[in-house]
């Protein structure tokens, strides 16, 4: 299989995984990227067994509008059932890597509300330590540049992700070659330096179910299961 069929499929397991929780007035989180865009695409489909959602990216809104699904406001909303996100990473603990799309601190709020926090993924992104792929970190631009020097101190390599800015607007330093042995601490420490509204570690709130694509199937994990 491909990884776009693995993300499909991913996409088509969770709207199984969460159907069966909704309610007429339920909330539903969504997050971004091409696996979350699948996700909203298949979510379109039983729109009438729930209220609307919230998006965790403008772009993500579009689409869910575009499908006819109502987009509430996150201060709005006394409760989110569930969050369905996207990945680009995950260890066993389903601590993750986030922020390939640059939609991390919106993502790391949406989360925090949700009762349930789902991640879909193909298999390419199950780890077993955190770090090959490089860290996103949003700061404000004023910021930049110190950020930078307190993250090189801390053992990274951080490069500006030029051109991108945030829905918040703000900009990505993405860290490279950061070994993340203790997700909890790193994320911790990265989200002290003034300047940072957050770093794309997930680990302080994991995922509570990844579901993963494989040749296999999907298989459904839960932390320190493997
Ligand atoms: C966006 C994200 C995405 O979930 C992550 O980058 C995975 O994206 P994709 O599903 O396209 O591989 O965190 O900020």
């Amino acid at each position: 299989m491909t990884q776009d069929q693995l993300k499909q499929a991913v996409a088509e397991a969770a709207v199984e995984y969460i159907r069966p929780k909704l309610y007429r007035d339920s909330i539903v989180g969504v997050g971004t990227g091409s696996t979350a865009a699948l996700f909203i695409d298949e979510l379109g489909k039983i729109k009438d067994e729930f209220k609307g959602a919230v998006a965790s990216s403008d772009a993500s809104a579009r689409q869910l509008e575009d499908l006819g699904i109502e987009v509430y406001d996150l201060n709005s909303v006394n409760e989110l059932i569930v969050y369905v996100d996207g990945a680009d990473e995950s260890n066993p603990q389903l601590e993750l890597i986030k922020g390939g799309g640059a939609a991390l601190t919106r993502e790391k709020i949406v989360t925090a509300v949700a009762k349930e926090f789902i991640c879909i993924a193909d298999e390419s992104k199950w780890v077993r330590v955190l770090g090959d792929f490089p860290l996103p970190v949003e700061v404000i631009p004023m910021a930049r540049s110190y950020v930078a020097r307190q993250l090189v101190k801390m053992g990274g390599r951080p490069i500006y992700r030029e051109g991108v800015v945030t829905d918040n607007g703000n900009v990505i330093l993405d860290v490279y070659d950061f070994d993340i042995p203790e997700p909890r601490k790193t994320e911790t420490a990265i989200n002290q330096i003034p300047g940072v509204v957050t770093n794309g570690l997930f680990a302080l709130r994991p995922a509570d179910v990844l579901l993963l694509g494989s040749a296999d199937g999907v298989k459904e994990i839960h932390p320190g299961m493997t």
